[in-house]
């Protein structure tokens, strides 16, 4: 098994609580969630992002939780989340050159095991879509209380789809404004054709400056309630404080 130091990154009240909510939603979806694909309609919109800090916040809440990097052809995990020296990745178990055990990472957080990409490989959707895939998650769904998978974007290419077979759910990460209704619906069509469970949608890059509508209004109503609670904890003044000037 290999080890590493996880980046930290603090995150401010706010962000805290909806990864909270998005964690206790997934808790409730039911008994046998346990095995989550994170996707998205369009490139760039959150995936990693929230694939990672959902596995941390389910490890941090005493679930042994696996996080794997199934965006084969552009992970950007390793830079972003990892100090320290990590060899092999997913690709390497994949094709057969290594053992999961040889790819798996344990890292500093009690409970939260990763597993990086690795090299991108010429056939991505072809090594998810192969039995020594789907084999594997089996035997991660009876080790693990969760199973978090990143894939690249559904509107891109059908690595998602392939993985979500394999899975109990999947959680679909819009970004505020980028994706039209008529594209995020046939994003789910799609996810439905393959035969996958959306569990649900996650609005991510949400405008709470006050500019929009929306941002005015929860920028208020929780400033009230919660701006306190930000500046006792010393994280910086969110918009929600500044919302009730
Ligand atoms: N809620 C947010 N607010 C501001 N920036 C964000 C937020 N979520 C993600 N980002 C930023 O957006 C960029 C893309 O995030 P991330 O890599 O998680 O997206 P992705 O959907 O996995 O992208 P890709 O399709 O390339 O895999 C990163 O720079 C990240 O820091
Ligand atoms: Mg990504």
């Amino acid at each position: 098994m290999q080890e590493f130091e996880i980046k930290k990154k603090e995150l401010d009240f706010r962000t805290k609580e909806a990864f909270k909510t998005l964690r206790t939603n997934i808790e409730f979806s039911g008994e046998n969630t346990k095995v989550i694909c994170i996707t998205s309609a369009m490139p760039n919109e959150g995936k990693s992002s929230i694939s990672f800090e959902l596995a941390q916040s389910f490890a941090i809440a005493g679930k042994k939780t696996i996080l794997i990097d199934a965006d084969l052809r552009k992970s950007v995990m390793r830079t972003h989340y990892r100090r320290g020296n990590v060899k092999y990745g997913f690709t390497h178990y994949l094709v057969g050159k290594k053992s999961f055990e040889e790819v798996l990472c344990r890292t500093d957080t009690p409970n939260f095991f990763m597993v990086f990409a690795g090299p991108t490989p010429p056939n991505p959707s072809e090594l998810l879509g192969a039995e020594r895939f789907s084999k594997l998650i089996a035997e991660l769904r009876e080790e693990y209380d969760f199973v978090i998978i990143d894939t690249p974007p559904v509107g891109s290419v059908i690595d998602a789809s392939i993985v979500s077979k394999s899975t109990d759910g999947v959680v679909v990460v819009l970004s505020s404004g980028a994706v039209s209704y008529q594209f995020a619906r046939k994003i789910k069509e799609q996810l439905d054709t393959a035969g996958a469970r959306v569990l649900g949608v996650v609005l991510n890059k949400f405008d709470l400056s006050g500019k929009s509508y929306y941002g005015k209004y929860y920028g208020k109503y929780y400033g009230k309630y919660y701006g306190n609670y930000e500046n006792q904890e010393g994280t910086e003044k969110t918009a929600a404080g500044s919302a009730e000037k």
